[in-house]
């Protein structure tokens, strides 16, 4: 949940203005000529009504819904496969609505489940890991987070990480292997090892860990990646909220960039464990803010961070192996005026011998993304890769980097020295499968031309962004190597019911029956569908009249076309997916339904706890999801 509606100032409506008197947004030279490099520009209302029938979606819209439920389409099923507090193994309890605790939690399926990746065994085996992000303290807790005590962090701190589920399938049903050989739950203490030019640098030593070579624990773990070797990557977001400081002593410029303050966020972990507490442990936080790769096949495996991809509140992580056989990782910082990433490899990607790519992430070089502002002001440009590397770009001992440890260790600081545009909150990044053209969710920004000084222009067109958009690239050459891109937008989020003739109203591809605003995990699915879902207002109020509860949609990249495929409980974010490699199954999660107390019973229904959950969305005909 992030954007707010707010009265529209004259000081917005001046700004709304001035952005449109410098653009031809519907014009027809701007469609034609975006036209000439993408097949068709959805910006284009003239090209969008040509394009209602896409060849890639054959499923019936779903409508927006305010119901306490998950609504699939027609001919659809959605079943529940696990919701937080089942137990992963047959000697831990199940969740209790009112007794749960921080044992029973530690070999449960944690919280607030997010990004998911699916590894197929064979056809009828296979491991689902799952991100757990945060807890909702108001649910969690008869206080609800107004009186924790060392015991209740410990529960909040078993229910982060990450959960690695055993699946099977029977009676054509993907189901949980309570006992499952890969069963296991990684959390917020779990030993890791810190690998890549970081590791051993002085900011991650700490009294426990004087190497600075092993951190305990992951949390806040967003969306995620799949490396082509069998790997999961989990990737840190909001890691500044569970320190503090109880001396409320100083917080260094370079923490603060991340959030980090002496009174901590609400999780008040660090009044309990002094892990949390920069009096005590003033390097901790630069132990957290990375991308983890873990083996999903052996449980016996210790995670590790990858800090050669750079420290940031990591949304996903989209791996390409490039035509040169480096692999590319693509990435977004989650933050109002952050920045897109990405990591090309030193090695190449071996795909005879999987052992050899182990530590291919480990070396490489960073880039942070600047996009150039459009010939008058049309919404698509071109845009570069600067690198991240110490020596470059003005990173150097005078601009206070050091080495490339601390290049990757403060990533913004050297992000804003080299010039990095600053976004609309980068999400996730899906690249599409067979063609070299990569999407990103920009989910809003309220500050934008209001509270910050940042120009309303380029892939961020429109100043307090309640909506969001989706911008896309195509690399120079079709190489995701190369130094350039060309960019547009894919689609501006927006409400054609309350706004007309203005940016607010969103592009052409968007209408009183798919809007939809905060765009946020998206992801291909082998045949080119573009999965688009949201965590955005869900007050079906105002800006978002008629919006409804968040939702998953489905877009075809080529025409622009976009079509609801389905809405989520109340007060949930529909957030996580992955399909099986058949494309005959799609898990979605759902999380946290009925967060802040809103009135949501979500999956049990009667007065229970709402939990987030993971669905099993099949076709009752066995088909292919979305065709
Ligand atoms: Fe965890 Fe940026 O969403
Ligand atoms: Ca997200
Ligand atoms: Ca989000």
């Amino acid at each position: 949940m992030s954007s707010h509606s707010r009265e529209q100032t004259p000081e917005f409506t001046q700004l709304v203005e001035k952005s449109l008197s410098r653009r031809r947004f519907l014009g027809g030279a701007a469609a034609l000529s975006a036209a000439a490099f993408f097949t068709v520009s959805p910006l284009s209302r003239a090209v969008a009504a040509a394009t209602q029938s896409s060849p890639l979606m054959g499923f019936e819209p779903v409508a927006a819904s305010t119901e306490d439920a998950f609504i699939v389409p027609k001919g659809y099923k959605a079943e529940r496969l696990i919701s937080w507090g089942d137990a992963l193994f047959g000697s831990v309890p199940e969740f209790s609505d009112s007794d749960n605790n921080a044992q029973a939690q530690a070999g449960q399926f944690g919280d607030n489940n997010d990004g998911m990746s699916f590894f197929a065994i064979d056809d009828n085996n296979a491991i689902l890991a799952v991100n757990n992000e945060y807890c909702n303290y108001e649910l969690m807790f008869p206080h609800q987070g107004d009186n924790m005590s060392a015991e209740d962090v410990k529960y909040a701190q078993a229910a982060h990480g990450v959960s690695v589920l055993t699946l099977k399938k029977d009676n054509g049903r993907w189901q949980l292997v309570k006992d499952g050989k890969y069963n296991r739950r990684i959390d917020a203490n779990t030993p890791m090892a810190i690998s890549g030019p970081a590791s051993g640098h002085a900011l991650l030593k700490t009294a426990a860990d004087a190497k600075g070579e092993q951190a305990l624990g992951t949390f806040n773990n967003c969306a995620n990646g799949m490396t082509p070797w069998g790997t999961y990557l989990t990737c840190e977001e909001n890691f500044h909220g569970y320190f503090g400081h109880t001396g409320n002593g100083e917080i260094p410029a370079a923490m603060a960039r991340y959030g980090i303050s002496a009174e901590g966020g609400r999780w008040q972990w660090h009044q309990h464990d002094a892990r949390f507490d920069l009096a005590e442990n003033p390097n901790e936080p630069n132990r957290f803010g990375w991308i983890v790769e873990i083996d999903p096949h052996n449980p016996e495996s210790m995670p590790v961070k990858r800090t050669a991809l750079g420290r940031f509140k990591h949304e996903n992580a989209e791996l390409v192996v490039a035509d040169s056989g480096h692999l590319v990782v693509y990435m977004g910082d989650d933050e109002r005026g952050e920045h897109l990433y990405r990591f090309v490899s030193k090695g190449k990607y071996n795909s005879d011998d999987m052992a050899a790519n182990r530590n291919l992430l480990d070396e490489g070089t960073l880039y942070v993304a600047k996009f150039y502002e459009g010939e008058g002001g049309e919404l698509k440009g071109k845009g570069e890769w600067l690198e991240l590397s110490f020596g470059k770009n003005g990173l150097t001992p005078e601009n206070g980097f050091a080495s490339q440890a601390e290049v990757l260790i403060h990533a913004r600081l050297a992000a804003t020295q080299v010039g990095g545009t600053t976004m609309d909150r980068p999400e996730w990044v899906a690249a599409h499968p067979s063609e070299p053209v990569v999407f990103c969710t920009l989910t809003n920004n309220k500050n934008r031309g209001i509270k910050d000084n940042q120009p309303a222009d380029g892939p961020n067109p429109r100043a307090e962004n309640h909506y969001g958009q989706i911008v896309r690239w195509r690399p120079e050459n079709g190489q995701h190597t190369a130094a350039g891109f060309d960019w547009d937008l894919f689609v501006l989020a927006g409400n054609p019911t309350v706004h007309q003739g203005n940016l607010y109203a969103g592009s052409a591809n968007i209408t009183a029956d798919n809007m939809f605003n905060s765009p946020d995990g998206i992801g291909f699915d082998k045949g080119g569908r573009l999965w688009i879902q949201t965590d955005g207002n869900y007050s079906n109020s105002g800006d978002f009249a008629g919006q409804g509860n968040n939702q998953m949609l489905c877009a075809d990249p080529d025409t622009g076309e976009i079509r609801r495929f389905l809405t989520g409980p109340v007060a949930c974010e529909i957030t996580g997916l992955a399909f099986t490699p058949d494309q005959r199954t799609l898990f979605v999660g759902v999380q946290h339904p009925g967060e802040k107390l809103a009135k949501s019973h979500f999956p049990f229904g009667g007065n229970r706890t709402p939990r987030s959950s993971v669905m099993v969305i099949t076709r009752e005909d066995g088909g292919v999801i979305g065709a």
